[in-house]
């Protein structure tokens, strides 16, 4: 059901140590812990002689011991150690996932190991950029991966859903409107784009306190969604005062089909040089704050709507271009992989 052959985001870096943490993606259940080198080892978390999680064993080395009987397992999946017995037969071994540390996420490959190239990693240089900072963030929700990743594609509900938080107030009706409202999409190979700017506009109380502006702004957010389901946000706030830039990343890897991992990186131009507001602190609780207290709740409810109210299918308008755009797109990567497109897929066309 979910995309082969593509990294998936499995967890932020200080999550995963030589205590071993399980994580359960696209309905897998891995295990990720250090080897001695201090590099990430993702392994199947069900050990091949009565199914334990291996994260309830020990690491030992670059090894994992399981904690029922004591096999033993290396980095690559191979059972080592088998007690009170010699030989070990090769059905004991057990998947283990090609895996890298970068841009500040610790990414596993599903699908031909053999294919697995670090350079196809989704390309985040601006968290490593000395003049920027960036601020991480995890979230388990209780909702469909792509209905977590269609939040981000329809940035409208900005004005509405955070018009007091990160958004502008010109989702409200009789509220003030912007001068213009630009929004197109476009497709570049497996990429697909948007821009969208308001001209002229009033920002909610975030922005206003993050550029210290006093007057409307123009806000500009040029978005790119790529698989398996990654969607950068470049967004920019800028008057006669100011000028403030962020890029976040949205990184959606699914849990199961009705749950997922959301990864977030959020990385700005502005107060980077000192304590003054906004640090990472401020960023990491303004962040958490609005996503947690407006987003998620709102795709969990959806997804609860979605499992009573079985085949409905939505009414897309001008502002859903993009997640049109992607739907479109991804039900083509499924059909060339044989899989049958998921119907989360279909119903937002
Ligand atoms: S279940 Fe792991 S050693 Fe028996
Ligand atoms: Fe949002």
């Amino acid at each position: 059901m979910f995309l082969n052959n593509y990294w998936y985001c499995a967890a932020l870096p200080h999550e995963v140590g030589t205590k071993p943490l399980r994580r359960v993606i696209c309905n897998e259940p891995v295990v990720l812990y250090r080897d001695i080198q201090g590099n990430p080892v993702a392994l199947e978390d069900r050990c091949s002689h009565r199914q334990a999680p291996l994260s309830t064993g020990d690491v030992r080395g670059n090894n994992i011991q399981c904690v029922y009987h004591g096999f033993v397992f290396d980095d690559a999946g191979k059972c080592v150690h088998i007690p009170h017995q010699g030989n070990i037969p090769s059905r004991a071994h057990i998947r283990a996932y090609p895996a890298e540390e970068k841009w500040g996420f610790v990414w596993i490959w599903r699908g031909d190991a053999k294919k697995a190239d670090a350079s196809k990693i989704s390309h985040l240089p601006w968290t490593t950029d000395a003049k920027r900072s960036p601020v991480y963030v995890y979230f388990h929700v209780k909702a469909n991966h792509q209905l977590v990743a269609d939040n981000l594609l329809d940035i409208s509900h900005a004005d509405y859903l955070h018009s007091n938080t990160l958004g502008s107030k010109s989702g409200i009706m009789g509220g003030p409107q912007p001068d213009k409202v630009e929004f197109r999409t476009w497709q570049e190979k497996d990429e697909i784009h948007s821009f969208r700017k308001l001209t002229n506009v009033e920002v909610a109380s975030f922005p206003k306190k993050w550029g210290n502006f006093t007057c409307n702004v123009d806000r500009t957010n040029i978005q790119m969604w790529e698989a398996p389901n990654t969607v950068h946000v470049h967004l920019e706030f800028e008057n006669h005062e100011n000028k403030i830039l962020i890029n976040h990343d949205h990184i959606m890897t699914p849990e199961t089909e009705t749950t997922s991992h959301y990864f977030m990186d959020f990385t700005r131009n502005f107060g980077i040089d000192g304590d003054q507001y906004p640090t990472d602190e401020d960023i990491y609780h303004e962040q958490h704050s609005v996503i947690s207290g407006d987003d998620l709740p709102m795709v969990e409810a959806q997804q609860e709507n979605i499992n009573l109210c079985k085949g409905v299918v939505d009414v897309p308008v001008k502002a859903d271009k993009l997640i049109s755009a992607v739907h479109r797109h991804l039900a083509d990567m499924y059909l060339a992989q044989d899989i049958i497109v998921p119907t989360y897929v279909l119903v937002r066309r």
